[in-house]
């Protein structure tokens, strides 16, 4: 070729990186792999193995152990056995631990980069330049977090053993976002890398080796999904952590229903990628290639649909065609490439399959003149436009360079576009209108908002997603009370607590002012309403005396209530100010009745009047700390690595059902309802079963407090019957239940198919009387979820 010539088609010439060291490594271990337990290299009970490749050549790179049972059990018991004494060293020694690992992986990061890229497919420029730094970061933010344990976060403790099970779309960054936070906040870990890409696991383990960290704090153990099955069924892990696809961590959520294993679930995405017609297209191109041809597209919260305003969507189409011809393919460790190999041949077929779905569905597919090599597992960036919203292609997760574009006319629109899906990672809003860009931000349901960015990350800020998306967040404060519980937790008991009965001669005189042969009806939309079934149910007092009847609610009654729920918009967009002025308002009026409430509580308990007394003024007490909090309770501006404010919003989760204890009748549904709707939240309730009239008298505490119809609905009835149906109900976005441990693991179980946020009590009782058990911060925080929006700000 002449210069002139070269000179014309500014081609660039391979610039392959040296993979010597990682043979170096692989050499090392013979390219067959023992497992890393209490600090050894183990070899696998099983003695299976199984082949990891590079698929940008189809090459074995080494043979990797099938972890059993046994294996399972013996890395589980090494993480057991070095949990007291990595608790007892204190945070200070955990924090150089962590540091150590962060200085380690930044010493050898061009060894883990190459390392990934061969194993993974991805090009090396991104290993090199985002995932690797991204590890490094982690481990040294988290060694800060490990610092200020004790200072922050004084009220927690760590959970113990935790299973952490990641994919292979980022092996090492998962692997960071897993164990840092875990081992900063005291706990030990066994960690199951993906079966694609298990290397950059097993380089660590022995980083782990060479700074000396304590045997049995890290094991990584290697295998396919049912090495990862038995993990999360060991009875002594006491936390699951899993990253990968929505249909594993349903199974994950079932599996664990009940055990009162903590657990959180980072998923899968189909992010929303919004162009308005202001946007400045040339970087709106750019960030397309990021948000969908980073990593060949293998990303959760790539931008995988690009909703586009009509008036613009041709000529952005245009610009994103000609930027696709211009995409360099070829072998991972080619300096030059954007695009490597997709992971694995199953990998190149759902994404074979899903493009030909997107074809007969009557999308037209575009992609670039050049073909892909062929000797590996490639796939070419690929440009679907003419998408109804509803085809397979704009619903379902591709996991590959697929963009589906659509086009919108109005903001709304835009935003009904963009939710359009059961998943909520995040979301990408590209305008040079700040006051448009904060207007999308907070209508979208996603747990991140990159406002003219996409794909940024830093360990500062939290990550993780809404809806199927999962629950649970990595990176920030948020991320750490995933590795945390509540001291309080440990005060809760196997029985109710005691409440003062009064004296049986007393009993006998029972004159109080409550109307007591009212039948009480439901409350639902605003408005006291009849059970659709027309039946009641006679309610009897602990001495069995009548107290009165109150309606039996059914599934019809649950669905009226939510759809009231979800009616009603105007109280998540309230100020937190307004909201607290609804909240002193209730307290006011719930003052005003003090006597009243107390008498009910005494007839329904036969408790004595000066105990009931105390439980309505704990009610109050209880309303005024959550109306103080309720415009204090807020998130925080990260401090992250980049030229951006990124703000962690909490916001409300969306319509939340709760199941009341049976104990405590007013306090138990003051002490939940209250602070969920704090947050925002609309509500369906359903109170103590065997106590209702405290909660069904407070209706008309509600009509009196401005509280908008339709935010606080309460249906009775059957608790377990009730449970299930908002349970299984696809439109409850959260549920708490306080009632038995077969109740709670009910919930938990039934609440997989629209991934419900649930808090359950697993039928331990908390006294509500005590304040460190029946509220605070954990309440809110169980009631709301962090969204971190980006936003450039600085050079
Ligand atoms: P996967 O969810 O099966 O694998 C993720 C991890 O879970 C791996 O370590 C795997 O061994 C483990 N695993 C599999 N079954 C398990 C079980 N029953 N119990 C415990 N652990 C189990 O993901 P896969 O099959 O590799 O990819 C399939 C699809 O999942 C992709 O096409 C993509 O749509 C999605 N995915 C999403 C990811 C994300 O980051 N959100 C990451 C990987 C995959
Ligand atoms: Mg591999």
């Amino acid at each position: 070729m002449k210069i002139k010539e070269i000179y014309e088609t500014m081609s660039y010439g391979p610039a392959p990186e040296s993979a010597d060291e990682v043979i170096q490594f692989l050499d090392s271990h013979n390219k067959k792999f023992k497992l890393f337990i209490n600090g050894k290299w183990t070899k696998p009970s099983s003695n299976e193995y199984f082949e990891t490749i590079n698929p940008c050549t189809k090459e074995v790179l080494a043979k990797i152990p099938e972890a059993n049972e046994a294996d399972v059990n013996k890395a589980v018991t090494a993480a057991k056995k070095a949990l007291p004494e990595w608790v007892n060293i204190g945070a200070h020694k955990r924090a150089r631990y962590l540091y150590a690992l962060a200085r380690q992986i930044q010493k050898h990061s061009r060894l883990f980069a190459v390392l990934e890229s061969l194993d993974n497919g991805k090009p090396i420029r991104e290993t090199r330049d985002v995932d690797v730094p991204i590890v490094a970061r982690h481990f040294y933010h988290h060694a800060g977090w490990a610092q200020l344990k004790d200072s922050e976060l004084k009220d927690y403790k760590e959970v113990g053993v935790i299973g952490q099970i990641i994919p292979w779309n980022f092996p090492l960054m998962m692997l960071a976002w897993k164990i840092a936070p875990a081992i900063a906040m005291g706990n030990t870990v066994v960690l199951k890398p993906a079966e694609f890409t298990p290397l950059t696991a097993l380089l660590f383990a022995e980083i782990c080796q060479q700074i000396g960290l304590p045997n049995g704090v890290i094991n990584i153990i290697t295998g396919h999904g049912k090495t990862g099955a038995t993990l999360v069924d060991h009875k002594e892990v006491n936390k699951i952590a899993f990253t990968g696809s929505t249909e594993v961590g349903k199974i994950i959520r079932r599996a664990t229903a009940g055990t009162s294993k903590k657990l959180s679930l980072e998923l899968g995405g189909k992010s929303p990628f919004i162009v308005f017609e202001d946007a400045d297209l040339d970087s709106v191109v750019e960030g397309v290639v990021d948000a969908i041809w980073f990593n060949q597209g293998q990303v959760c919260c790539a931008g995988s649909r690009l909703l586009v305003q009509e008036s613009i969507a041709d000529k952005l189409y245009k610009k994103v065609k000609a930027r696709m011809e211009t995409l360099r393919m070829g072998n991972a460790l080619d300096k030059s490439i954007d695009m490597g190999a997709v992971v694995a041949p199953i990998q190149l077929k759902t994404i074979t399959d899903l493009v030909k779905q997107g074809i007969d569905e009557g999308s037209t597919l575009w992609q670039p003149s050049w073909s892909c090599p062929k000797d590996g597992y490639y796939y070419p960036p690929t440009l679907f436009t003419d998408v109804t919203p509803s085809s397979t292609i704009a619903q379902e997760e591709i996991f590959g360079p697929v963009l589906v574009a659509m086009s919108f006319r109005s903001h709304k629109e835009a935003v009904k576009l963009a939710n359009n899906t059961r998943y909520g990672l995040a979301c990408s809003i590209w305008t040079e209108n700040i006051n448009l860009a904060l207007d999308i931000a907070p209508q979208i349901k996603a747990g991140t908002a990159w406002i003219n960015c996409t794909n940024v990350f830093d360990a500062a800020a939290g990550f993780g997603g809404y809806r199927e998306s999962g629950f649970g967040r990595e990176g920030g404060i948020e991320g750490l009370y995933e590795y945390l519980k509540p001291k309080a937790d440990e005060l809760l008991s196997g029985e109710p607590i005691k409440v003062a009965k009064k004296s049986a001669s007393k009993a006998m005189s029972n004159g109080q002012s409550v109307g007591i042969d009212r039948t009480s009806k439901m409350y639902i939309g605003g408005k006291q309403t009849r059970p659709d079934g027309g039946y009641s149910t006679v309610v009897k007092s602990s001495n069995g005396d009548y107290v009165g009847e109150v309606s039996k609610g059914n599934r019809k009654d649950i669905r009226n209530a939510v759809e009231a729920a979800h009616s009603n918009t105007s109280w998540e967009g309230k100020t937190g100010h307004a909201k607290a002025q609804v909240l002193y308002y209730i307290a006011e009026n719930l003052a005003i009745r003090r006597d009243e409430f107390a008498n009910r509580i005494v007839q329904m308990t036969n408790q004595s009047k000066s105990s009931a007394l105390e439980e309505v003024d704990i009610s109050i007490d209880r309303i005024y700390y959550y109306a103080a909090m309720a415009d204090k309770y807020d998130g925080k501006v990260h401090h992250t690595i980049h030229s951006n404010v990124t703000l962690a919003m909490p916001e409300a989760i969306g319509v939340m059902g709760i199941v009341c204890p049976n104990e405590s009748p007013l306090l138990g549904f003051i002490s939940t309802v209250i602070p969920v709707i704090t947050m925002g939240n609309n509500v369906v309730v359903i109170p103590s079963e065997s106590m209702p009239f405290s909660a069904t008298d407070f209706y008309q505490i509600l009509e009196t407090s401005d509280v908008p119809a339709g935010t606080v609905n309460i249906v009775t009835g059957s608790k377990e019957e009730l449970a299930e149906v908002l349970a299984k109900h696809d439109d409850v976005d959260g549920i708490w239940y306080f009632g038995t441990k077969e109740g709670s693991k009910n919930v938990e179980l039934l609440s997989a198919d629209n991934m419900k946020r649930t808090w359950v009590n697993y039928g331990k009782y908390r006294n509500w009387l005590d304040k460190t058990q029946g509220e605070g911060t954990m309440f809110l925080r169980q009631a709301s979820q962090i969204k971190n929006i980006w936003i450039p700000y600085g050079e």
